[in-house]
């Protein structure tokens, strides 16, 4: 932080009018929002889901069938329909993942009791729980939710679908059909009328499709240039049907910059980069050994019993999203220099190791806590902060799995502290992302052979109209900060505060506990260009604040 903009906050907290009145002398951190430094409009698709067909994802979480007691609409469960039209959902991607490296579409259309039963990917998974029945549609997929169910459900809650074609396992004649299906007009092909008998006469209209997954891994172990090769032949005339298709590739393994480097420069020799529209990228945060071990099993901790450590070291790796996202769109500019290609974050999230599974069906689902209302706070304000280069993001995944919004079994339903981030964030989509200038104690902790360190806050801030959202996380554990808030260029005439917090990390919603942790709002006491407000730790605060 500047000279200047310290004496800023020195003037400014003279006579603060703050929530809770605190005295700005004992403020330690500050945040200054620059109205008028927009960085780029936050594209709604950053707050995007996945949903792939694995563990109780689709079937328990999302699909209970037409005729279960369950409440449901056309199959949908209702209670998972309502809340996530809450939150504004704009994108869900399906089928996977790696399940959708092995999914044949055909599988999922025409007469639900007259389709295919097939073997899911994940079906001999290591991390299944030994008590899950290995009998059930998590094993042998029955293929009730295809392609007219899944477009039902993104129309029924308000979002656009994200389809992941199968690069490894099907040809470039399959993907046009597919993209045939959904799109051609009413009447006009056998697909179309196909889609009519299933449900759906006119086009879906699908925007957005995955050219491959993970292409470097379970997307067919490819080199780079293999994949270019691959994808180039994918691309080359797949109809749109008055559709401008937005075509995402399969991007790095981490921040692989190999394989983007690769990848680009043979894409652009061909002249396709036009042809593309974002490049994909996952990021987990999963390793908590303190840097004692890389491996994928081993490395892992628990989503529930963990110490300060291993907390900190989910965050650390959740604090990697910053670089890779600013390495690998330097790596994209070398080729595409004009960066027509956004990124895609479309798998993100917390990562541990089995233990706390909802239900035993439900491989990867795990519990979630405070620590992943912050990762999930975090890397929301990560993508603000970018969103010129972030076209699209999807946490992984929406229900029973990974860092999920929902826990849905049987009869039983409840939302995760990710689900309320989101809730809460929701007010940044289409909105002016700003810059923001933040001081606040770094945070220091011991790891193998040193010691690891991470930013006492992030934040973002947008503006729409004259309605200002910020964002801010605490990621120490035990110490509260007091942030004295400035704004640049702006004051304010109303605040409102909402605050996701609780006495303990851990603290988590459950099927017997459903509203252990659960946001709070308040209004706040504003007049001119600043405000004071306390971020206890570990938690998660959105001010609102109405501009003059
Ligand atoms: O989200 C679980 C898995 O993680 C996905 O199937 C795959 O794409 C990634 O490796």
């Amino acid at each position: 932080m500047n000279s200047s903009r310290r004496e800023f906050f020195r003037t400014a907290a003279a006579g603060v009018a703050c929530a809770g009145a605190l005295r700005s002398a004992a403020s330690d951190s500050s945040i200054e929002v620059l109205i008028g430094e927009p960085i780029a409009t936050i594209a709604p698709e950053i707050y995007g889901h996945f949903v792939e067909n694995l563990g109780g994802v689709i079937y328990d979480g999302i699909w209970v069938g037409a005729d279960s007691a369950i409440p449901n609409v056309g199959g949908l469960r209702k209670q998972l329909v309502d809340a996530l039209q809450r939150i504004n959902p704009p994108v869900i991607r399906w089928p996977g993942g790696c399940f959708a490296d092995s999914y044949d579409w055909r599988d999922g259309i025409g007469p639900r009791d007259k389709r295919p039963r097939r073997t899911n990917f994940w079906a001999a998974a290591d991390e299944w729980p030994k008590n899950a029945r290995r009998t059930g549609p998590q094993i042998y997929d029955p293929n009730q939710l295809g392609t007219i169910e899944f477009a039902q459900f993104c129309k029924a809650v308000g979002a656009q679908p994200y389809f992941a074609s199968n690069l490894r396992g099907s040809t470039a004649q399959d993907f046009d059909r597919w993209v045939e299906y959904c799109n051609s007009p009413a009447g006009s092909t056998t697909l179309a009328d196909q889609r009519a008998a299933d449900g759906e006469r006119e086009p879906l209209n699908v925007r957005y499709w995955g050219v491959g997954n993970e292409a470097w891994g379970c997307g067919g172990s490819f080199t780079p240039a293999d994949y270019a090769t691959e994808f180039l032949r994918y691309i080359a005339w797949v109809p749109g049907y008055g559709m401008p298709l937005a075509l995402v590739g399969s991007g790095p393994n981490g921040n692989d910059l190999d394989w983007t480097r690769g990848f680009f420069s043979k894409v652009a020799r061909k002249g396709a980069l036009g042809r593309m529209w974002g490049w994909s990228m996952h990021h987990y945060a999963w390793n908590a050994s303190g840097g004692r071990t890389s491996d994928w099993m081993a490395g892992k901790g628990s989503a529930l019993r963990f110490d300060a450590a291993q907390y900190y070291e989910i965050l650390r790796e959740a604090n990697q999203m910053e670089t890779f996202i600013t390495s690998q769109w330097a790596a994209m500019g070398e080729t595409d220099r004009l960066h027509r290609v956004k990124l895609v974050v479309d798998e993100w999230g917390a990562w541990y190791a089995p233990g706390t599974e909802p239900f035993a069906e439900a491989l990867l689902g795990q519990q979630s806590t405070m620590r992943d209302a912050v990762v999930a706070g975090m890397t929301l304000d990560t993508f603000n902060r970018h969103a010129d280069k972030i076209g699209m993001a999807a946490v992984a995944q929406l229900v029973n799995c990974l860092q999920s919004l929902f826990f849905a079994h049987e009869g039983q339903f409840c939302l995760t502290p990710t689900y309320h981030v989101f809730d809460m964030y929701r007010a940044h989509q289409k909105a002016q992302s700003l810059r923001t200038s933040v001081s606040a104690p770094a945070i220091s902790f011991a790891r193998a052979g040193g010691t690891g360190s991470l930013p006492g806050l992030s934040c973002s801030a947008s503006l729409h109209d004259k309605a200002l959202t910020l964002t801010i996380t605490n990621l120490s554990l035990d110490q509260a900060r007091q942030v004295e808030i400035g704004l640049r260029g702006a004051s304010i005439t109303a605040a409102r505060a909402v605050t996701l917090a609780a006495a303990d990390a851990h603290a988590h919603n459950s099927f017997e506990n459903p509203h252990a942790v659960e946001p709070r709002a308040e209004q706040v006491r504003a007049g001119g260009a600043k405000l004071v407000r306390v971020c206890a730790p570990a938690s998660v605060t959105k001010l609102e604040l109405t501009l003059g």
